[in-house]
């Protein structure tokens, strides 16, 4: 029997639910954590603003209404001490081009109390603020102290972004129109097997391509070549196999790369190719799903009523081996399916093929979007549930 899941909006407040907001000083919680790449002179600029932009309306709006926004945000991973490759520099630089009139903090993770959840951190970055607004759905996976503290001690919100997020991926958690096809995909099987698991009693089908799918056809006694394995997690594979049962759609055929074969980044790599079945040559690496794969998983995607997909189902940064990527990319592009693609390499994948805007709805979330359909609910919404001014809906 499927299990009831709440909406994770449910008694979360929204920008409506905050007091008035004149000459009132909001401080936003953003997901700034975007790439920089070196610019004139070698000075860093943001080399991709999608996850600036995509906040700007909660900053707007604040501002529309005579709050003094200022926002926050981490970049990168800098160890809780500064560290000049992660400065918010070009960041602000950008916001101030985007939404002028805002100010932006230091790097929250340059301080050890933002991944600690220190109190004192929390309370020193709350001071002189009258209000909080969370619109970092990508870090709202992290029980960290900008994420977790504010909405205990100030009226808050969800900012637009964030209910905008959670509320269509909760339209694939409650009762998604049927079939529900997920396709999962990436290098590593030991980041998505909660999620796999957790799929794989909700889905209809459940798609798996890229290298994770090395670990699973090796647990099915399959020679796997010099693909990658995680053999930690073979234990926790074969469950999955158990409990997907015929939900679980593998690759049939795979294209490898020969023994001294190179992948290459935007252009083509080195070395012979080849399509065989599942039982690999040895010294070969399955590096895309095969011709009959894409049509068994274009078929699940073509009966679909709703759709999700995290992980690029090859190398397809190697133009060789994007097909499997592309041809699922097209497939659900052609879907009229109610779609939701998620993570950094997917939606890379996605904006190259020029298909974001022929799905319904990209997160901006990588993690996040995974850990909130793997539990339902994410550390930052439970927090917002506890502010003050929480509706009791
Ligand atoms: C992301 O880029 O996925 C988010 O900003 C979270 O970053 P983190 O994995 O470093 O917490």
């Amino acid at each position: 029997m499927t299990r009831r899941v709440p909406d994770p909006l449910e008694g979360v407040p929204l920008l409506e639910d905050l007091p008035p907001l004149r000459a009132k000083k909001v401080l936003v919680r953003a997901d700034f954590n975007v790439p920089l790449v070196e610019g004139d002179g070698g000075r860093l600029v943001v080399e991709d603003d999608y996850r600036i932009r995509a906040a700007l309306p909660t900053l707007h709006w604040l501002q529309e209404r005579g709050a003094v926004v200022t926002a926050c945000t981490h970049l990168g991973r800098p160890k809780g001490r500064p560290d000049p490759r992660f400065d918010v520099q070009p960041v602000r630089e950008r916001l101030e081009e985007l939404a002028p009139g805002g100010a932006l903090l230091d790097n929250l993770r340059f301080d050890p109390g933002e991944e600690a959840n220190d109190p004192a951190f929390v309370a020193r970055l709350v001071d002189e603020f009258d209000a909080y607004v969370n619109d970092a759905f990508g870090a709202s996976h992290r029980a960290h102290g900008s994420i977790v503290g504010p909405p205990l001690r100030l009226p808050s919100a969800a900012g637009r972004l964030l209910a905008r997020e959670a509320g269509m991926l909760g339209r694939l958690l409650g009762e998604p129109e049927r079939p529900y096809v997920a396709v999962i995909g990436g290098a590593k099987v030991a980041d998505k097997l909660g999620l796999l698991i957790a799929l794989a009693e909700r889905v209809d089908r459940l798609l798996v391509g890229g290298a994770m799918a090395f670990t699973l056809l090796s647990v099915q006694g399959h020679p796997i070549g010099r693909s990658l394995i995680e053999p930690e997690h073979l234990d926790e594979c074969a469950r999955l196999l158990e409990a997907a049962g015929p939900r679980l759609l593998l690759p049939l055929d795979v294209v490898v790369l020969g023994p001294d074969g190179t992948i290459g980044s935007g252009n083509p790599g080195t070395g012979s190719t080849a399509v065989v079945g599942t039982d690999l040559p040895e010294g070969w690496e399955g590096v895309d799903i095969g011709p009959e794969t894409r049509a068994s998983f274009e078929a699940a995607i073509g009966g679909a009523r709703s759709i999700f997909w995290n992980g690029p189902l090859g190398a397809f940064e190697d133009p060789r081996f994007a097909t499997g990527t592309r041809s699922l990319a097209d497939a659900i592009a052609s879907s009229d399916a109610f779609s939701v693609v998620g993570g950094g390499d997917t939606v890379a994948a996605l904006d190259g093929f020029k298909l974001a805007d022929r799905v319904s709805f990209v997160s901006t979330g990588g993690g996040a979007s995974l850990k909130l359909l793997e539990h339902g609910d994410l550390p930052a919404l439970q927090a917002l549930r506890r502010s003050p001014n929480a509706p009791r809906r």
